[in-house]
């Protein structure tokens, strides 16, 4: 049986009389790579730093890698990495001075944060950049860097909350090649986007309209499931029957 490394039922976010995530349930098998879409104010944000321990769920349950999201946030934080959708290095640090602060954090060995600096910098193709302000940095360049170190302690689960905003097509599909890379490790990723590209990159994905999870499959079976020839199509077929529900 596959090792379930995400197990959320009911998961709800209320703020006020306002419901951003309502009642999601689903798992996440390890070494899985799970793309969490939805059209923006869905509720991916709100669910995501519920699953991170970062926001206390209003009901419901979930663990994650078998931690519970209510009391065992702190044993949470020390199994996954997480990168936030509004960027979380330290602009005014250097490269480096960002893989030792975080490697820190995350408890690494002085010995384990030089070999992963090394490791980072010549994967990354860095090396000359490594004492250059991360704010300097190409946007493409940061979203990288950001991922490596987020994954710099080798973390059940990673967490990205749209990871490539902004960023162009080859940079995107170079982030991919590192998501990848971290999912042969057996590192689970779970992955939020809105470009749909990325969605077909995925093993499983689920969709979110208005809080709920409507659709969760293969992108190949969702496209069976719409008829649709791109996974652009499922999304667009899927916000037009939500609509007319509402009407
Ligand atoms: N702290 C908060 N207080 C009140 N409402 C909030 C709060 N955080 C989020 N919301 C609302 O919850 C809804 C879902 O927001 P969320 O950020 O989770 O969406 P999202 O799916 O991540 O969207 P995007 O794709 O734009 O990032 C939105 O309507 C948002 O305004
Ligand atoms: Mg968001």
């Amino acid at each position: 049986m596959e090792e379930k490394v995400i197990v959320c039922d009911k998961l709800t976010k209320r703020f006020g009389y306002f419901i951003a995530t309502n009642e999601i349930s689903f798992e996440v098998n390890k070494g899985e790579i799970f793309g969490f879409l939805g059209a923006n104010g869905a509720g991916k944000t709100t669910a995501m730093r519920m699953l991170c321990g970062l926001s206390a769920p209003t009901s419901g349950s979930a663990t994650i890698a078998g931690y519970d999201v209510y009391s065992e946030t702190e044993k949470i934080k020390r199994n996954i990495g997480y990168m936030s959708q509004k960027f979380s290095l330290y602009e005014n640090l250097t490269v480096l001075e960002n893989v030792e602060f975080f490697g820190g954090i995350y408890g690494l060995t002085d010995q384990e944060i030089k070999e992963k600096t090394e490791e980072l910098a010549s994967k990354l193709g860095l090396k000359s950049e490594m004492k250059k302000l991360v704010g300097s940095l190409p946007l493409g360049w940061k979203q990288k860097l950001s991922f490596s170190v987020a994954v710099l302690h080798e973390p059940k689960i990673v967490f990205l909350d749209e990871p490539t905003g902004g960023v162009d097509p080859v940079t995107r599909r170079q982030f991919w090649d590192l998501i990848y890379e971290a999912a042969d490790r057996r590192i689970t990723v779970f992955v939020t986007t809105h470009y749909m590209d990325e969605a077909e990159y995925c093993n499983r994905i689920s969709i979110m309209v208005d809080g709920r999870i409507e659709v969760l499959d293969t992108p190949a079976n969702l496209k069976k499931q719409f008829q649709a020839n791109s996974m652009d199509e499922v999304f667009y077929q899927l916000a037009r029957s939500a609509k007319r529900a509402d009407s």
